[in-house]
């Protein structure tokens, strides 16, 4: 069991740094099977997620090794394409390894990821265009099985912007043979830095940052070194709870051009947003004003703040409105946050949220990742004691939301912790 204590609202003044990216940083880590020198990643988060993936590539013969933030993977001795079941469950994002897998090795098996607490999240569209690359493609009993003589570049429509798919065409195209041309593609930071990584290690890429990238195949990567960016979810997160707090906090170590989207909505919420070179200045006096928002690709509101902000939005001055238009299952966490007394009601695509002073607290169950941080930032406007259960959910994605929010004044601590996994 992990589970969060919140004494309940202070107002919150402080700095906090950002850790670095999960999502940056999963897709950075599968790229390094590419070569079979050695890698190493600074800035990279203890975090459940990156512990899962470092498995993964232990399993598969490659070591890792993460110590103070840096983590060295050398997949020199793979002897492994088959990915372990067990992980797979926990992280579904291990998907992107058959791209990288097939790229290195010519073949890849894993077991279908399946449902997920956030919605279907389905992988057609990576088998879609792994298929269109050469890769022959088995789905069997619940298994994919991929291989390929060889990979050859060509042009691939995304029917949508996905995050995954995006990598896992860019992870399969670049040691493929000819030029690969992705149409559709995902546009967000993760893609940016995936790009610059792979072009650190000598991949032939340009076009990220818009949705045409074309990658032209080579016959070797090698190893390098690289920093992991800064967390720009764990950022919007933190910029939400300081409004929560009715606070001043100052972020630390993030790109604030990834944040526009989030600094403009908090900005019609009331908040007043600075951003610097680095980081990023937040105040907030008084509720929140109400807010329509919705939820899209890059560069729209990300769905990964959108419980985040639900929550925020429950103490605001009247009724706002949510439309979440990429992950159908999120507001699980909405009955959640009722629990917590907040007055929302759900049809479809759309919440809406009746906003009251202040929440009365109480207990709730994280779901599913961000929907754990809704509810701490929940907590953080609640007059009574808030305990929030199932905070494994959280670990996956933050470090210690707890030591972070104590760094400005928040009334936050683990009453339960689940011990760190690492590789195990
Ligand atoms: C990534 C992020 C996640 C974020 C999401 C959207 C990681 C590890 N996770 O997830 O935090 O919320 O981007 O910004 O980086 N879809 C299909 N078929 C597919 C692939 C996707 O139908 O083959 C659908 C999904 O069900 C979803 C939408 O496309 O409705 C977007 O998914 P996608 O962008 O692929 O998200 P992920 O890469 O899974």
């Amino acid at each position: 069991m992990s589970v969060i204590h919140i004494g309940g609202f202070r107002r919150l003044c402080g700095r906090i740094p950002v850790q670095g990216s999960k999502n940056g940083v999963l897709p950075l880590m599968a790229a390094s099977v590419l070569s079979e020198e050695t890698t190493v990643l600074t800035n990279v988060p203890a975090i459940q997620d990156v512990f899962c993936m470092m498995g993964i590539l232990d399993f598969m013969g490659s070591s890792c090794l993460l110590e103070n933030g840096e983590l060295t993977i050398s997949p020199r001795d793979m002897g492994r394409t088959d990915l372990p079941a067990c992980r797979v469950k926990q992280m579904r994002s291990s998907v992107i390894l058959l791209g990288a897998l097939l790229g290195r090795f010519g073949q890849a098996s894993t077991c279908y990821p399946g449902g997920c607490s956030i919605g279907k999240r389905p992988v057609d569209y990576h088998i879609c265009a792994l298929r269109q690359l050469g890769a022959e493609i088995e789905e069997e009993g619940g298994c994919i099985r991929a291989k390929a003589v060889r990979l050859s570049g060509t042009e691939i429509r995304l029917p949508y912007p996905s995050v995954g798919a995006t990598e896992n065409v860019l992870l399969a195209s670049v040691l493929a043979e000819g030029t690969t041309v992705i149409r559709g593609a995902a546009r967000e930071p993760e893609i940016e830095e995936l790009c610059l990584f792979l072009r650190t290690m000598g991949a032939g890429i340009e076009g990220e940052g818009t949705d045409r990238i074309t990658v032209r195949g080579r016959k070797r990567l090698h190893g390098c070194r690289y920093r992991t960016v800064g967390d720009r979810i764990v950022a919007g997160t933190y910029l939400i709870a300081a409004m929560a707090g009715r606070g001043d906090v100052e972020l630390t170590g993030v790109k604030p051009a990834h944040l526009e989207s989030v600094f403009h909505m908090l900005r019609k919420a009331g908040a007043a947003v600075s951003p610097g070179e680095d980081r990023i200045r937040i105040r907030m006096e008084g509720r929140p004003r109400p807010l329509w928002a919705e939820t899209g690709p890059y560069p729209g509101f990300p769905t990964d703040l959108q419980s985040p902000l639900m929550a925020l939005l429950c103490c605001g001055e009247g009724e706002s409105r949510i439309r979440e238009t990429v992950f159908e299952g999120r507001y699980g966490t909405a009955l959640e946050l009722g629990r917590l007394g907040a007055d929302i009601s759900v049809a479809g695509e759309e919440a809406v949220i009746r906003g009251i002073p202040i929440l009365p607290g109480g207990t709730a169950a994280a779901r599913d990742l961000r929907g754990g941080a809704a509810l701490v930032t929940a907590g953080l406007q609640s007059e009574g004691e808030t305990i929030i259960t199932d905070c494994f959910h959280i670990e996956r994605g933050y470090e210690d939301i707890c030591r972070d929010l104590r760094l400005a004044g928040a009334d936050i601590r683990w009453l339960e912790r689940k011990a760190k996994e690492k590789k195990e």
